[in-house]
């Protein structure tokens, strides 16, 4: 379980899993930040990077494997699940069954299980070049019918690539980034007669990301491996050995694990595995013991991953509260001695970011701007040496998030970052990096990662105001406990408003942000259009869609702008809404009422969020959508 770690304790434990510093993937800091390590065995309770968005598994043995591969995807399939598709190699035939949908749709229409062999891969897809069709799912074939190919990823020149591959007379049957790199180790195989010197030829021609694992036709004692800045990794088991893009994949089979370093490609047989270094020479590799703690990441008794999410939320802010004195103070003298300071983040993380900029402005008196991450390019003239850029990410991987880090690194501005996953890209970039401490986050909604965010924004700006905020963690964590057991009130709404086509959420000042986070959670996980705004806006243009019967929420705590918002929960109920009121104190002007605890105005978004985040629960489970796999959605936005 994740408890209080500092960096120190971090570089402590990457020390102790031997040679494993030296591999670059968000891996390492996850197992160093939620294991115990004891020499080489580490303990994971998080899957390892959450940033890649596919996944994969493959197996050789002496057995059959498909039910083998089958299980590991339905362990990774959070990762992406828009397509799946397996592959193996029977009697001297490779077959290869995909199609759209979830693992258990694709089942139904093309019975992946009744697949045979002992040699196979599968993989689960989160479209990003090609749309959700079959042929752009993966396995991707060459043409020759040779090779067949998973891969997690991006090929930044597949365009140049496929030009030449096509004028070579290579036909493609996807519009896939992936496919390229099929045609080209089909290409090489034919001349080299060799699966790791034709697959280490191919990936030579590649810009971008990939993991990739392939499988030779006429080789069906082998499967071939390789990685650039996506994880892969390989499981030792006896008789038979695993490859697959997250432990989590194969953990139930062997707890011997090989970490591939980047460029590296390996060569699997059932008794073993070769790895081979970007020169051709090879690499020896002991394997790592690697424990796994399987609570944190099923889904235990819970339908969902997103509900067992909400409910971690009395831990998680505790958890998340739990810093290293010293590096929040580092926070806090580099804001308080930039000159410009820039708050940048997407979705959700936007939100807290909006907070940390409301508390900077009114109670530290620091001027500083909140930037959708998406947006930083409009700020280029003003980001300068003298800049500091507080980045806030999850998952530390969105595309937007790191591009705009990277245009204020080029200006010289110091990049801060609260993020989740410790190993991360935004982690790496970053000069000073505050952990979330709230484990991993598998439902696509942003939900404790949300209120962690929350609890380490009050951490700085407490630092910054040079406020010491040690107890009454306790007490809010019984606070969150009291705002989830609104659940049965929220449950009603939902039977009540699920077919309502509109929602508003409404909310001033410090407050406002919360508004926006849940019309965001509404909007992703039930499908139903719904707005966030501050309540003073709501007459110049939005009440003209009121009307009999409109949901408004309304989230008005006691405090600065309670009677102001009341005043619009009156104008809002006498056009007819159904006002639903978020607040510690009760008013007759509410149609509903959720009562939320009363905790510090600074801690208040965060018991505010829970019944927010139970009301999208809860409408999207009574729409019959599945809040884990909101459609068109994914875990990180990895791609722009
Ligand atoms: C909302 C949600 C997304 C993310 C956004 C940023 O529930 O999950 O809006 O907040 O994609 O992601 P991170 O925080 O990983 O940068």
């Amino acid at each position: 379980m994740a408890n209080a770690i500092g960096p120190s304790t971090i570089h402590k434990w990457i020390g102790m899993v031997d040679r494993l510093q030296d591999t670059d993937s968000a891996y390492l800091a996850e197992l160093a930040l939620h294991g115990r390590a004891r020499g080489a065995t580490v303990v994971i309770t998080a899957p390892p990077d959450p940033s890649f968005v596919c996944g994969i598994i493959g197996c050789v043995s002496d057995e059959p494997v498909t039910k083998t591969i089958l299980d590991g995807l339905r362990r990774v399939e959070y990762r992406g699940y828009d397509s799946a598709g397996l592959a193996t190699i029977d009697g001297g035939e490779m077959e290869v069954r995909k199609g759209v949908g979830r693992l258990q749709e694709i089942e139904a229409k093309v019975k992946l299980s009744e697949l045979t062999g002992s040699v196979g891969m599968g993989h689960t897809r989160w479209a990003t070049h090609g749309g959700v069709t079959v042929p752009n799912a993966h396995p991707q074939e060459s043409c020759g019918e040779q090779v067949a190919l998973v891969h997690n990823g991006i090929i930044e020149n597949y365009s140049q690539l496929k030009k030449k591959l096509l004028a070579g007379g290579h036909v493609f049957k996807s519009e896939t980034d992936t496919e390229v790199i099929v045609h080209l180790i089909e290409q090489a195989y034919r001349r080299t007669k060799d699966p790791v010197k034709a697959t280490s030829s191919a990936v030579k021609k590649l810009k971008g990301q990939y993991a990739i694992v392939v499988l030779f036709r006429d080789r069906p004692d082998v499967l071939v491996g390789a990685r650039k800045d996506a994880p892969l990794m390989i499981g030792v088991g006896d008789g038979q050995m695993f490859i697959a893009s997250d432990v989590l994949a194969f953990i139930e089979h062997t707890d011997q694990t090989i970490f591939l370093d980047n460029l590296e490609v390996v060569k699997l047989n059932k008794e073993g595995a070769e790895i081979y270094n970007s020169a051709g020479r090879r690499v020896n590799r002991k394997a790592t013991q690697v424990a796994w703690e399987l609570s944190e990441i099923s889904k235990e008794d819970y339908a969902h991953y997103t509900r067992k999410e909400i409910d971690e939320q009395p831990r998680t802010v505790a958890s998340a509260a739990l810093q290293d004195d010293t590096l929040v103070a580092e926070f806090a003298r580099r804001i308080r001695s930039a000159e410009s300071i820039f708050v940048v983040a997407a979705g959700s993380s936007f939100h807290a970011g909006l907070l940390l900029k409301h508390r900077l402005y009114r109670e530290a008196k620091i001027r500083c701007d909140a930037t959708l991450a998406g947006e930083f390019r409009e700020n280029q003239d003003w980001v300068g040496r003298d800049s500091v850029m507080v980045v806030i990410s999850q998952s530390g991987e969105t595309a937007d998030v790191l591009d705009a880090v990277k245009l204020a690194k080029k200006k010289g501005a110091k990049i801060l970052s609260i993020v989740n996953a410790a190993g991360s890209a935004l982690a790496r970039e970053s000069d000073t990096v505050l952990l979330l401490n709230c484990g991993p986050e598998v439902g696509v909604a942003a939900t404790k990662s949300f209120t962690a965010q929350v609890m380490v924004v009050n951490r700085v700006v407490d630092a910054v105001l040079g406020k010491k905020r040690t107890d009454g963690i306790k007490e809010l964590s019984r606070a969150v406990q009291g705002a989830l057991s609104t659940e049965s009130q929220v449950v009603e709404l939902a039977k009540k408003y699920k077919d309502r086509p509109d929602f508003y959420f409404v909310a001033k000042g410090f407050h406002y942000p919360v508004a926006l986070e849940g019309a965001l959670k509404l909007k992703e996980l039930s499908y139903v259009h719904a707005e966030g705004m501050p309540a003073s806006e709501l007459k110049h243009g939005t009440l003209a869609l009121i009307e009999r019967g409109t949901p408004v929420v309304v989230i008005n705590p006691s405090g600065e702008n309670h009677d102001d918002t009341l005043s619009s929960a009156e104008e809002l109920k006498a056009r007819g809404a159904r006002v639903i009121g978020i607040s510690d104190v009760e008013d007759a002007v509410y149609t509903h009422f959720i009562k939320v605890p009363k905790v510090e105005p600074q801690m208040m978004p965060i018991v505010e969020a829970i019944p927010l985040q139970l009301i999208a629960y809860h409408f999207a489970v009574a729409r019959k959508n599945d809040p884990d796999y909101p459609r068109n959605l994914a875990k990180s936005v990895t791609v722009k």
